[in-house]
């Protein structure tokens, strides 16, 4: 009778650890929604993103059959992407259900997006990095899951390191010139293709990204600090400006002004550039059989400028449309596809996405898979934020102030001092409407 009574007590205990696993998103107990829906979800094609998704879509729809999940390609672009997804909700459009969209959007998406509080347990919520549900978090209400974090790196090519005797640079200066000796050498060895550095360039967001990192590296701070002030116009962001347009056509191609990340992930993956500024998604992409520089490179922190390396942070989370016609199919979706294994799923694909369940970096499969998740941690414990909080709504406009301006230093149509003055004036400007509501 006793024995009997402790082996009830052990299930009943096992039970309730299993059904407390199950209450934070194990796929085999999850719930459908009822009846017929067919979603539509706006993916980003970045490496093997879309593919990724379609996976994705698949695997849900084998769980509930009476879903349809579509997946809707957007383009690459973090800018151009906020273009397409704009139209949609100027026409309060049912089209798309649910959007990937990027970690500095959430002011900008919030008007738009349903309350994923209704949707999930608190006990699921507190399963994600807390900064990161604060970030999505506008007025108490959450606006998107977080499904990926991203903070940029430094890759460099192990094998020409060695072949012209260089240590992994760790300033900006040390960048400059390691690039320069291995793109002299490699050219004079005939490979007239092969360029020094290659980064994002082209006028838009991934931009802000890179001039933010220069910034923040010299200075310690972002362009608009978290209480409004422009930090912009001052002798070590100028520098590091000059900095910059000294490289292109030098170190970098010219047509770096016209590169996104997959530009220059393509040159770089072709074996054509010594040092490559990207996001972790091109190192399982780098090592993959395509690749003509597979087992031939690593990747480190940023360069540090006078101050630190600021690496900035990005990341994509999973928001469902007020005006889907199937808000709670679009939220089964999105937490599906946000659920720690769908997470780790996509951490141990070719994309590497980083978890935003801190729980998954203990994971061994992950580590095991890709070197890059130990390295991570402190990469992205210092990452640094762009100033979408204090400028919520208009984050995209002062952003746009940002990079079309240091998009014609690149370009020579501009000096750096000139340009500094001008984003600071406009940046200011914008900062007095939001300040009246404007
Ligand atoms: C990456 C980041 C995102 C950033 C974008 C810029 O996708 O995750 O946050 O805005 O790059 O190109």
């Amino acid at each position: 009778m006793k024995k009997s009574m402790s082996l009830v007590l052990v299930l009943a205990l096992l039970l309730t650890a299993f059904s407390s696993v199950s209450v934070v998103g194990a796929q085999d107990t999850f719930v459908c929604p009822e009846g017929e829906a067919d979603i539509v979800v706006a993916a980003g094609a970045v490496g093997v993103e879309l593919e990724l998704v379609q996976e994705q879509a698949a695997r849900y729809m084998e769980l509930c059959p009476n879903v349809t999940v579509t997946a809707l390609e957007t383009p690459d672009l973090a800018t151009d992407r906020l273009g397409l997804y704009q139209q949609f909700w100027e026409a309060q459009s049912a089209d798309v259900d649910l959007y990937q969209v990027d970690v500095i959007w959430a002011g900008i998406i919030a008007e738009h997006m349903v309350d994923m509080k209704e949707y999930l347990t608190q006990e699921q919520i507190d399963q994600y990095f807390p900064a990161m549900i604060a970030g999505q978090t506008i007025e108490d209400r959450l606006v998107a899951i977080p499904w990926f974090t991203d903070a940029a790196g430094l890759y460099y090519r192990t094998d020409l390191l060695e072949k012209y005797g260089l240590e992994v640079p760790t300033t900006w200066d040390e960048l400059t010139a390691a690039a320069q000796t291995i793109q002299d050498g490699e050219r004079a060895e005939g490979n007239t293709e092969f360029w020094g550095y290659v980064w994002q360039g082209n006028s838009y967001e991934g931009l802000t990204c890179d001039a933010h990192e220069w910034l923040v590296s010299e200075t310690g701070e972002t362009f608009i600090s978290p209480d409004g002030v422009v930090n912009v116009n001052n002798p070590e962001f100028v520098a590091a400006l000059e900095r910059a347009a000294g490289w292109v056509g030098g170190i970098s191609p010219d047509a770096v002004t016209t590169y996104g990340e997959e530009e220059s992930r393509g040159v770089w993956q072709a074996g054509n550039a010594a040092f490559m500024r990207n996001w972790p998604y091109a190192y399982g992409l780098g090592n993959g059989e395509d690749s003509a520089i597979a087992g031939q490179f690593d990747y480190a922190p940023l360069p540090m400028g006078a101050v630190t390396a600021g690496a900035c942070l990005g990341g994509w989370q999973l928001a469902v449309s007020q005006y889907s016609d199937n808000p709670d199919a679009a939220a089964s979706v999105a937490r599906f596809r946000t659920a720690p294994e769908e997470q780790k799923l996509r951490a141990l694909s070719p994309q590497g996405a980083n978890p935003t369940i801190p729980a998954l970096y203990e994971d061994p499969d992950l580590e095991a898979a890709n070197p890059l998740f130990a390295r991570m941690g402190p990469i992205l414990a210092t990452a640094v934020a762009r100033p979408s909080g204090v400028t919520a709504e208009r984050y995209n406009d002062a952003s746009t102030i940002f990079f079309s301006n240091v998009h014609s230093v690149l370009t020579g149509g501009t000096d750096a001092q000139t340009a500094v003055e001008d984003m600071e004036l406009d940046l200011q400007d914008l900062l007095e409407e939001l300040a009246v509501g404007v």
